[in-house]
């Protein structure tokens, strides 16, 4: 399905992203180890959620999905069945890596697989140290789903990260959570620590100590653990919040109030990027949610500077990276970002997709290996254009803000692709723009 963007006036009124996806995945998996039923209210309405809700179900949790609340009952730590059908984790990446972590720890072999992007993306990462916690583990060319798992008896290991990885962090301490002994992971960078706030929620031994985070197992002597039941309510998407900071961003009357987002400080690296660039953005009733962090976001249009997006602030910022690159046009100095060959290996070859689609819209870009220099205002206005975002949610996405301000109608190829995360965002950025 094509979408067309029209060239918007201005930005105005409220919006709400749908629940954060990082965390409805988290969420479903240890709601589905835990005892009794768990209320999930603003689930994500994300694709790649329900191919979570679907794999727990396959495992033998019951789950309901009534409009945007999950309820997941789960039999406890060691109630998973296994099944014979395959997995399908669809387009998601977190749903199969973490995934992978519980089902080495159970006492059954799995198959797990997904879509065409998905079985090119690398599962090496997780499949390394799940072996070396004693997991049996096939993959095509030893990298690639589909994956035969067969858990088993698991023993801790102190696991020094090689990359900074949220998914391969979490794979390894959900693991943890079945292995004898005390789990530990040590991330090179901080990346988002929904896993760590989660299982602590549900009632899992964590405890974190810098960038160590230990879990201790029911493999030993803690067999009696059990995970409790929560009523748990999801933020909002900041992921998905951004595509609409960046919208208002370019437009200098703008004025737009994002509702109810998660404001985890390990995801609000990307809102720091905004204000030195030059963005006027406001946190409003800011408040706390079972260890997670929610408010409101106001924010008005404001000539943003651009800069360097480099190092460190890579991991932190890495899903937004599409959106800050497609914006580069819009800023004064453009935006460089260096550090991000991981880019490359997410939903689409991002770094790729997006040189091609800014070039399609009339913008300098210099590709390179780690990431790309896309030039600022001086170098002319976008016009609109015929984006193929390559089955990538995030790209399409970028591209529809990107067109807003840009000459001439914009069009979004395959634009349902946006669904993998936030099937209501078209609808919910034409409401939004004054025409
Ligand atoms: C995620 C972690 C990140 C991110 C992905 C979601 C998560 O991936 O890009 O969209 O929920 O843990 P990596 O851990 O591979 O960086």
């Amino acid at each position: 399905m094509k979408r067309t963007i029209r060239p918007a006036k201005t930005l105005s009124g409220g919006v709400e992203p749908p629940g954060d996806k990082s965390i409805s995945h988290r969420y479903a998996m240890l709601a589905a180890l835990a005892e009794g039923t768990s209320e999930l209210r603003h689930f994500a309405a994300a694709a790649d959620c329900r191919s979570t809700l679907d794999c727990m179900k396959a495992l033998g949790a019951e789950v309901k999905l009534d409009k945007d609340t999950a309820r997941v009952t789960g039999h406890g730590l060691r109630g998973l069945k296994s099944t014979r059908r395959a997995l399908d984790a669809g387009n998601s990446g977190t749903t199969m890596r973490l995934l992978a972590g519980i089902l080495a720890g159970q006492t059954f072999t799995s198959q797990l697989t997904g879509d065409a992007s998905l079985q090119k993306r690398p599962m090496k990462r997780v499949v390394g140290p799940l072996r070396e916690m004693g997991a049996d583990i096939r993959a095509r060319e030893d990298n690639f789903a589909p994956l035969e798992i067969r858990g088993g008896h698991l023993h801790s290991i102190d696991f020094q990260m090689p990359m900074a990885s949220a998914q391969v962090k979490s794979a390894v301490l959900l693991a943890g959570l079945f292995a004898e002994g005390e789990t530990s992971v040590t991330e090179p960078a901080r990346t988002r620590d929904h896993t760590e706030i989660a299982l602590e929620d549900f009632g899992a031994p964590v405890e974190k100590h810098g960038k160590t985070i230990r879990v201790r197992g029911i493999g030993g002597d803690n067999g009696s653990l059990n995970l409790q039941a929560r009523s748990l309510d999801i933020p909002g998407d900041l992921s998905a919040a951004v595509f609409f900071i960046a919208a208002a961003s370019i437009f200098p009357d703008a004025n737009l109030l994002i509702h109810n987002v998660g404001l985890n400080p390990t995801r609000t690296a990307i809102l720091d990027v905004f204000a030195s660039m030059g963005a006027s953005l406001q946190m409003l009733s800011v408040r706390s949610a079972h260890g997670e962090i929610v408010g409101d976001l106001a924010v008005k249009g404001a000539p943003l500077k651009g800069g360097v997006i480099a190092g460190d602030q890579i991991p932190l910022v890495i899903d937004e990276l599409p959106m800050l690159a497609a914006l580069g046009p819009y800023t004064e100095l453009g935006i460089e970002i260096r550090d991000a060959a991981e880019l490359r290996v997410k939903e689409s070859d991002r770094i790729a997709a997006l040189a091609e689609n800014l070039r399609r819209m009339g913008a300098t870009v210099e590709e390179r290996p780690d990431g790309l220099r896309v030039e600022g205002r001086h170098a002319g206005k976008l016009r609109g254009a015929e984006i193929q975002p390559y089955g990538d949610h995030r790209i399409a996405m970028a591209f529809a803000v990107a067109g807003l301000a840009a000459q001439g109608p914009t069009v979004i190829r395959d634009a349902d692709c946006a669904d993998v995360s936030y099937p209501a965002f078209f609808d919910d950025l034409d409401r939004v723009a004054e025409r």
